[in-house]
């Protein structure tokens, strides 16, 4: 996918470019799930995760909500759907509690795609008339919240596909290119007033903003994400079962939920195996790829036992785009064009999977720090708050999450390549680990 700027110094035609990226983003769900066979769509195997068709409503959902708000005459397509397919909106009235989601098998699926369908035109038509109605500009803000939106279910799909039939997936799927590099050590990096956070004119989540001073101690970042090689060491020292490496909550939860390894490892005649949308291998196999489906506790832990700690959200930021010949900052960290798949492993390269390290060095930051964006997302050691000054933009969307969670950064092998940027906050709880999550440590000099 290439990138379609809505907002910038030029702007094209900004409704026929909202139209072209409504109709690619909308596209593309639909090529994510076109594998599935039928019964896929409903089935719920975790709380956690939702039902492949529950995310195709969803998404339309929540263009719906728009449609009512500023389409006059708009009539609801069906108020059972309302239920349904809302996710967490007090807003938008009563809905089916998650882990119920996949504990009924209508609306169908076909009676699913029909109402996406049937969305779909109305948004197009509305769109396409957008300038008959008061407000354009707000109308074409809240499109591209919903494009945004979508994309994050997108990659949800995937973290859910994974956990429903993983290998069994058909998705077609590139390789990765092996390492051509060698990526070992910490990048030193000087502390001093930092400016966090996103102050460009494209579109950012509002928790991204408003940019703002930090000040950061001298410190050093791992030039590359931990490994499935180091975790495997870490384990085999008898890492899980050591209270000193963990947090009393981890401690906790490794012990109740009987953690041994990351989400998707598992044990076969003695050997540690890790299952992804391409079969099952051998963990030493995969020593040279980045660790992901690990909690907070997990990397906590690893990084306690390796006498490190991992990074704040703010030093992260700066290892990745922050340019010291430059000092300036830059939207990624080889520079501000967009990604392609030379330099980040995201899901437009298609390989369903994180690539081994070192495999894409075009892709590194001033400092020399690796697959900084791509492959996984990287837990932080910030706690998910709102940026001094922060102004919510979209009711119910970020603001209310503003407790408990932990900062990740950087975009994984599932981010569409237009969704990410080098300021973009996710979050999860930190004993979360279905996602593809992993880390990189640090440590102050
Ligand atoms: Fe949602």
């Amino acid at each position: 996918m290439s990138v379609v700027q809505i907002t910038g110094p030029q702007p094209i035609n900004k409704i026929e470019a909202m139209i072209e990226l409504f109709d690619r983003v909308r596209a593309q769900t639909m090529r994510i799930v076109a594998p599935l066979e039928v019964e896929d769509y409903v089935v719920q195997t975790a709380e956690f995760m939702s039902p492949p068709r529950w995310h195709i409503g969803h998404t339309s959902w929540f263009f719906e909500t728009l449609l009512q708000a500023y389409s006059p005459g708009y009539r609801v397509y069906s108020e059972e759907y309302l239920f349904y397919f809302n996710s967490y909106y007090e807003g938008f009235g009563k809905r089916i509690e998650k882990s119920r989601r996949g504990a009924r098998s209508r609306p169908t699926v076909s009676e699913t795609v029909r109402y996406r369908n049937h969305i779909d035109q109305a948004m197009v038509g509305f769109l396409e008339n957008i300038e008959t109605w008061p407000d354009p500009e707000k109308i074409l803000s809240l499109a591209q919240l919903g494009l945004e939106h979508e994309m994050q279910h997108q990659e949800l799909l995937v973290y859910d596909i994974k956990h429903l039939l993983c290998d069994i997936y058909d998705a077609p799927k590139n390789s990765a290119s092996a390492a051509s590099e060698t990526v070992t050590g910490m990048a030193e990096i000087e502390g001093g007033l930092f400016a966090l956070g996103y102050a460009g004119e494209a579109f950012a989540w509002d928790n991204e903003k408003p940019q703002h001073t930090v000040f950061l101690q001298d410190f050093a970042i791992d030039r590359a994400p931990v490994s499935n090689g180091d975790f495997l060491e870490f384990i085999n020292a008898g890492g899980y079962d050591d209270y000193r490496w963990w947090l009393s909550a981890g401690w906790e939860t490794v012990n109740r939920e009987q953690w041994r390894a990351p989400l998707y490892w598992e044990r076969r005649d003695g050997q540690w195996m890790i299952r992804d949308f391409h079969g099952l291998h051998r963990a030493e196999e995969k020593a040279n790829e980045p660790v992901a489906h690990v909690s907070y506790f997990e990397a906590a832990a690893y990084a306690k036992r390796a006498g490190k700690r991992l990074p704040t959200e703010a030093e992260w930021e700066k290892a990745a785009c922050f340019d010291p010949k430059k000092r300036t900052k830059q939207r990624f960290p080889w520079g501000d064009a967009a990604p392609d798949i030379a330099k980040a492993n995201l899901f437009d390269n298609q390989y369903w999977s994180v690539a081994p390290i070192g495999s894409l060095p075009q892709g590194r930051s001033a400092y020399g720090c690796h697959q900084m964006i791509g492959d996984v997302w990287e837990w932080t050691t910030s706690d998910y708050a709102p940026y001094p000054g922060f102004k919510s933009e979209f009711d119910e969307y970020n603001d209310k999450w503003f407790v408990g969670q932990k900062v990740l950064r950087g975009g994984s092998f599932a981010t569409p390549g237009i969704h990410i940027r080098s300021t973009y906050r996710n979050f999860f709880h930190p004993p979360e680990r279905w996602m593809v999550s992993g880390f990189r440590c640090a440590k102050t000099l």
